[in-house]
Formats: C-alpha cells, sequence, structure tokens
C-alpha cells in the first residue's frame, strides 16, 4: 500500500530501509514507549528478522512512514482471531528527530480508515503506557476514546506500569 500524506508516505517496509530502520528504531525514547516486541539495542539481526517476518506474510499489516525520503517510523496493526477476529492492535513510532511536527496524527488519521476497511474491522485498540501523553494526544485527535485504565498491567524500564486504553470503534453491524 501507499498512502501520501501531507508530512510522510505510508509504504510497504522494503529492505534497502535496513540503514533507516537501525538509525531511527535504535533509540531508548522510542523503544521505551513500546511492547517487549521492539527490541532494544535495535540490531541489524533485529532488521533483518523484521524484514523476514513482514515477507513471510500473504500481505503486510506494518508500514513504513517515510519522512525526507528515509523511513522514520513505523505503523501498523496485529490483527486478532478467533473472537477477535474483527480487532486488532494498533501501533506506531517515528524517530525521534521527528517528533512534534505532526507526521503521527496525520499517518494515523489516514491510516484508520485504510485498515479498517482493509481487513474489514471494527475495533482498533492501543494500550498506551502511562508516560506517553504525546501518543494518547495523537489517538485523541484521530477519534480514539480513552476507554479506561489497566492498571499495573505492564512492566516496562524496570517499573510497573499502568496502560491507558484508546480504541477506535467503527461500524457495529456486520
Ligand atoms: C508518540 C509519537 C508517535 C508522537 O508522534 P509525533 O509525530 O511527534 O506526534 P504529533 O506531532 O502528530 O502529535 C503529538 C501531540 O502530542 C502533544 N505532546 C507532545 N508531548 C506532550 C506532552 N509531554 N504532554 C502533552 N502533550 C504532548 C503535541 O503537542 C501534539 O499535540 P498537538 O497536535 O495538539 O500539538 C512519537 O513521539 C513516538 O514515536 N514516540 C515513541 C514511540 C511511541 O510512543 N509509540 C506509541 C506507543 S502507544
Amino acid at each position: 500500500m501507499k498512502i501520501e500524506c501531507a508530512k510522510c508516505v505510508v509504504r510497504d517496509w522494503a529492505r534497502s530501509d535496513k540503514g533507516a530502520l537501525l538509525r531511527f528504531a535504535n533509540n531508548r525514547n522510542v523503544w521505551r514507549n513500546l511492547t517487549h516486541r521492539f527490541p532494544h539495542p535495535y540490531t541489524e539481526a533485529d532488521a533483518e528478522r523484521w524484514f523476514s517476518f513482514l515477507e513471510s506474510m500473504a500481505e503486510p499489516t506494518h508500514w513504513a512512514i517515510e519522512v525526507d525520503g528515509y523511513a522514520a517510523g513505523g505503523i501498523g496493526v496485529t490483527l486478532g482471531e478467533g473472537t477477535y477476529i474483527k480487532s486488532a492492535e494498533f501501533g506506531y513510532w517515528l524517530g525521534e528527530p521527528y517528533w512534534g511536527r505532526g507526521i503521527m496524527t496525520e499517518a494515523v488519521r489516514l491510516v484508520v480508515p485504510h485498515v479498517m476497511s482493509r481487513f474489514d474491522l471494527i475495533r482498533l485498540e492501543s494500550p498506551v503506557f502511562e508516560w506517553n501523553p504525546a501518543s494518547m494526544r495523537v489517538l485523541e485527535q484521530c477519534g480514539f476514546v480513552r476507554e479506561g485504565v489497566s492498571r499495573a498491567s505492564g512492566l516496562k524500564d524496570g517499573q510497573v506500569i499502568d496502560q491507558v486504553i484508546y480504541a477506535f470503534v467503527g461500524r457495529t453491524a456486520s
């Protein structure tokens, strides 16, 4: 897929993004806000694993966010199964040099309708670590609703943390 935004392009990852991925993903301030699935330090082997994972999928569910010609971040969904087939976990990250320019708000706003329709979803859920107001703001600006707090549900960077659950709910009848 390719979505042209005013501030970025959301498109498929390519192996040629490896340099940019290592540059922007290998950052503690990015890692600190993401789950254990995002490693730190972010090594060349991690990048290779990431590309192999994407290539193993019938259709990618994670995309690069290109800024200034570089893959500066990522956005995507983890699709639910069985009872949760109409739900997905929605996540994203951006390289620190690009924070605070409205890039993620724009990317989320455009990617949400695309994934809802492409994967026939009703609900996108984004748990946000309690110390991440910027991400909460992004989601609120894009129509996600704060549903509640999942207390003491995470262990990150040596701390037990609350997660704030945000969700976007689209059509409710199938
Ligand atoms: C969270 C993240 C995606 C935000 O991306 P971004 O492109 O900088 O976001 P935007 O510029 O579109 O919007 C950020 C909003 O948060 C606000 N914000 C930033 N820091 C804030 C703070 N400490 N407190 C309150 N609001 C804050 C900004 O003012 C902006 O709101 P505005 O549009 O009303 O001015 C980025 O910082 C990131 O990748 N962080 C690390 C990974 C991560 O947190 N991923 C999400 C996990 S849930």
